[in-house]
């Protein structure tokens, strides 16, 4: 049996981890929520989400919003019912939900190999609007000094043949799938919060390049407009001669 089938099937079985997991997702999502405005999103989706801890927590906190929550059918069956939290069984590597504004991936590409985490991302980015954004909520492996991301990645190399990733490769990962990632915010606690877009919609650079631009073939189109007024045009309303 694959490494990583024999740990999730262990962890269906004991419930020690789960509660320890419980209690580690509370300080979790108060350590992100802290480090992240969610307030522009209506609608959550967190692939891989567990039984909902995470975005049941968001949801608490932002009244307003709906939340997505794929995970696993035998996962989800466990979930809690949550109001405004709709549950969905599936399959990641086969289709992600779409309608999210924004896509959560808490600690689920570090469990897999690359070829697998791009194809994860790849669904993903299939079922965002390309206003959408994803935010990847993983470890960050820094320069050489001693800390948690580099256990964890020993960690996921030994139990589930995945690995913590350092920027250059959230990079390549990201835009192997689609995404450009436009910043990485650390939190108090040990993930990152990694924001990407899809490659397709411009990022606030490229909308401020285009700002002078649009100033001058708008001042351009006012001038022509006020001299067609000036000089009588007959397409132009009677009305708009004030001008
Ligand atoms: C490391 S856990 C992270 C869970 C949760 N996001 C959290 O931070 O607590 C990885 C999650 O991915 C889910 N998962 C694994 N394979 C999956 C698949 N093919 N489709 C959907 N979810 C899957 C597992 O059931 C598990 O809940």
């Amino acid at each position: 049996m694959p490494r990583r089938h024999a740990l999730h099937s262990h962890l269906r079985q004991d419930r020690r981890p789960k509660r320890i997991r419980d209690i580690g997702t509370q300080q979790l999502t108060a350590a992100i929520s802290k480090a992240f405005d969610f307030s522009a999103y209506r609608t959550i989706v967190d692939v891989g989400g567990g039984q909902g801890q995470f975005l049941a927590g968001l949801l608490e906190k932002f009244p307003s919003y709906e939340g997505i929550l794929l995970d696993q059918p035998q996962v989800v069956a466990g979930a809690p019912d949550v109001p405004r939290l709709q549950k969905v069984g599936g399959n990641f590597f086969e289709e992600v939900p779409a309608g999210g504004d924004l896509y959560t991936l808490k600690l689920v590409i570090h469990d897999w190999d690359v070829p697998k985490a791009v194809a994860i991302l790849g669904n993903v980015r299939k079922a965002m609007k390309p206003a959408a954004k994803l935010m990847l909520i993983e470890g960050l492996q820094k320069g050489p000094e001693p800390d948690f991301a580099k256990w964890m990645d020993i960690m996921m190399m030994a139990v589930t043949g995945g690995e913590e990733r350092d920027e250059a490769e959230y990079r390549e990962h990201l835009d192997q799938a689609g995404f450009v990632l436009e910043r990485a915010i650390a939190t108090e606690a040990f993930p990152w919060l990694h924001k990407a877009r899809d490659q397709s919609w411009p990022g606030w650079r490229e909308l401020t390049a285009q700002v002078p631009k649009l100033c001058g073939q708008l001042a351009k189109r006012f001038t022509a407009f006020r001299a067609l007024i000036l000089f009588g045009d007959p397409f132009v309303p009677e009305h708009h001669m004030f001008i």
